[in-house]
Order: C-alpha cells, then sequence, then structure tokens
C-alpha cells in the first residue's frame, strides 16, 4: 500500500549545536534514502511561543536559524517537506477538538511536561499557563494532521508520543477509526553530553558548539572544554574516561580516537595538542556545513521560498485530515 509518513520537529528557540546534529539532523539525513517514507519535518514555532510568549521576536528569527541549520546539514526539501507549524491552522483547530480528549491530571503527569514546568519556574512563576501545559495535545495534533506513524526524536520526546496514542485511541473510540497511531523512532545516538560535562547541551548553560559557529568560537570553547581535573602536568596519566575532549574526539575523530586515548593514558600528549587536534577534526566536519549555510544566508528569497513551498504542501495534507475529522465528529456542515 501506500508510503509511510513520518513527522518531527524542533522549536525554534536558537540555533542547532552538534548535539542535535548527531542526535537528530544525521538520522533525518539519512532517512532521507528511505523510498518507502514520506518525510515532514515540521518548525514548532507555535509550540516555540508556549514557552516563549513574551518575545515572539526570537521566534521570527530563529525560524529562519533553524531552516539554514536543516538545509546546511543536507535535509533536502526535494525528499522532506519542511513547513512552518503556524501557517497551518488545522493544528489549533484540532488541538480544540483534542483538548476534551485529555484530562488535567495526565497532563500533569507527564514526565517531560512536568520536568520542563520546573525548569520554567522563571517564566511560570507558581502557575503555569493552559497554553504550556496543553502542549502535548498540540503536539498529538501536528503528528496526526499529517497521518504521522514514524515519529523520529530523542528519548526526553517518548512521553509526549505516548500522550499522542492514548489520544487517537480515544479519538477513534469515540468517533470511529479516523487517525493513524504514530509511534517513537528512537535515534540511535544517544543525547550528546555538554562541553562541561553536563547531561544536556545547550544555550543557557553555554556548553555548545553550534553547526554556525565561527573557527574562533570553536577554538575558544575547546579550549574551555572539561579535561581529567587530575591531571595537571604533561607527564601526569590522564583518564580519558573522565575528559571531555576524548568524549568530543569519539564522535569526530573516528580515526585517530584510539591512539588520542592511549597517548593521554600513557602521559605522552598533552591536553593542549589533544584539543588543538580536536579543533581541527571539528573545523574539518563543520566546514562543508557553514559554506552551505552561508550560500542560503545570502539567498534570503530563496530561503522563504523553500519554507512556503513546503507549507502549501503540508497545507493540503492538513485539510484532508481535517476533513476526515470533522466528518467522523458530524461537524461535516
Ligand atoms: N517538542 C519537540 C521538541 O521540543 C518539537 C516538536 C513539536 C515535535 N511538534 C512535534 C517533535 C511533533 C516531533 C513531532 O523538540
Amino acid at each position: 500500500m501506500g508510503k509511510k509518513r513520518s513527522l518531527t520537529g524542533d522549536r525554534p528557540t536558537g540555533k542547532l549545536h552538534i548535539g542535535h546534529y548527531f542526535g537528530s539532523l544525521q538520522s533525518r539525513v539519512k532517512m532521507q534514502e528511505d523510498e518507502n517514507l514520506e518525510r515532514f519535518v515540521m518548525i514548532a514555532d507555535v509550540q516555540a511561543l508556549t514557552d516563549n510568549f513574551n518575545n515572539p521576536q526570537k521566534v521570527r528569527d530563529n525560524v529562519y536559524e533553524v531552516l539554514k541549520d536543516y538545509l546546511s546539514v543536507g535535509i533536502d526539501p526535494n525528499k522532506t517537506t519542511i513547513f512552518l507549524q503556524s501557517m497551518i491552522p488545522e493544528i489549533a483547530e484540532l488541538t480544540v477538538f483534542y483538548s476534551n480528549l485529555v484530562t488535567v491530571a495526565r497532563l500533569q503527569r507527564n514526565p517531560t511536561v512536568k520536568t520542563e514546568i520546573a525548569q520554567k519556574k522563571e517564566l511560570f512563576g507558581e502557575s503555569v499557563t493552559y497554553g504550556f501545559l496543553g502542549y502535548p495535545v498540540s503536539q498529538a495534533a501536528d503528528i496526526t494532521a499529517f497521518g504521522g506513524e514514524l515519529v523520529p526524536v530523542g528519548e526526553d520526546q517518548e512521553p509526549l508520543i505516548e500522550q499522542c496514542r492514548e489520544i487517537v485511541r480515544k479519538f477513534n473510540n469515540i468517533y470511529g477509526e479516523t487517525l493513524k497511531e504514530p509511534e517513537v523512532v528512537l535515534s540511535s545516538n544517544k543525547r550528546i553530553k555538554g562541553l562541561d560535562g553536563n547531561e544536556k547541551m545547550g544555550k543557557s548553560l553555554g556548553n555548545a558548539i553550534y553547526l554556525s559557529d565561527s573557527d574562533e568560537e570553536i577554538t575558544k570553547k575547546v579550549m574551555g572544554a572539561l579535561t581529567d581535573p587530575g591531571r595537571i602536568k604533561k607527564d601526569d596519566l590522564g583518564n580519558p574516561n573522565i575528559c571531555m575532549v576524548a568524549y568530543y574526539h569519539n564522535l569526530f575523530s573516528k580515526d585517530e580516537v584510539k591512539k588520542v586515548c592511549e597517548e593521554c593514558k600513557a602521559g605522552k600528549r598533552g591536553c593542549v595538542a589533544c584539543k588543538k587536534q580536536l579543533i581541527e577534526n571539528i573545523i574539518k566536519e563543520l566546514t562543508p556545513i557553514r559554506e552551505k549555510r552561508k550560500y542560503y544566508e545570502e539567498r534570503p528569497e530563496e530561503l522563504r521560498k523553500i519554507l512556503i513551498e513546503g507549507t502549501k504542501k503540508a497545507q493540503v495534507e492538513a485539510r484532508k485530515t481535517m476533513e476526515r475529522v470533522k466528518r467522523s465528529m458530524k461537524l461535516d456542515y
């Protein structure tokens, strides 16, 4: 029968970093080889507003930053439909319908939402907004609006997909078989740690290397990365297991990592030399990506065209889903 659909996306709240690159971007590029798949990637600007409602300019600016990151790593608009969430009104409409099928208590129990609310005390104070608490409902609309059956995401998103599955089951139970239940496709790579050893990489933590960073920025960041704190002089025997430079050599220096770690353990290679080599390898990997980014940076009208054309394709699909949903719900006046 027909092709399967995959649907995934990102909140445009900042440029994408090497954690995204190894975590999800590479696997999205790889998925483009699968001819039995129709791929959708959403720039989730409406979801970004749920925790940035007071900063719409930031969201708007980052829509184009994320788009440039996508294109520069090789997400190909001819193979993947890249579109903008806010231009698909059906998503908002579906969200309203689905909101009857979810209890407030269930949303409050969602582990991802719970963690995020705890992290966003400064924004939300003692009481979280209705919109943020409800973003899993909107994410269920994102997925089902396009008949997404496969959702390639990181582990942190699993509770959101589970919530979507529950909504789909409930919808189909009440209104008749209409929607497809999605499944998670976990990317094989684990979450990439920050330069400081933090489990999470992010802008607010200042421990990320961005795909768009300059040579100088990369150099400065790697020079400041956490190394074995017990190793003071070059001759000291190092422990690569507790060194972030070794950790990143694993990602960027496939051919050399073994030698680098041997020399570190034997006290034969100093941290500075080790960092310099890593810097060189990161720059080597990111140079073609940055060049592609530059191409698009110089062609804003081309960027806009890609986004609008992808969104038009997505609109057609969302309208079809909406028609079926309204028929099932007896709203087909
Ligand atoms: N919640 C996702 C994130 O923060 C972004 C997202 C929005 C998404 N809608 C989606 C992911 C639909 C997968 C499917 O990264």
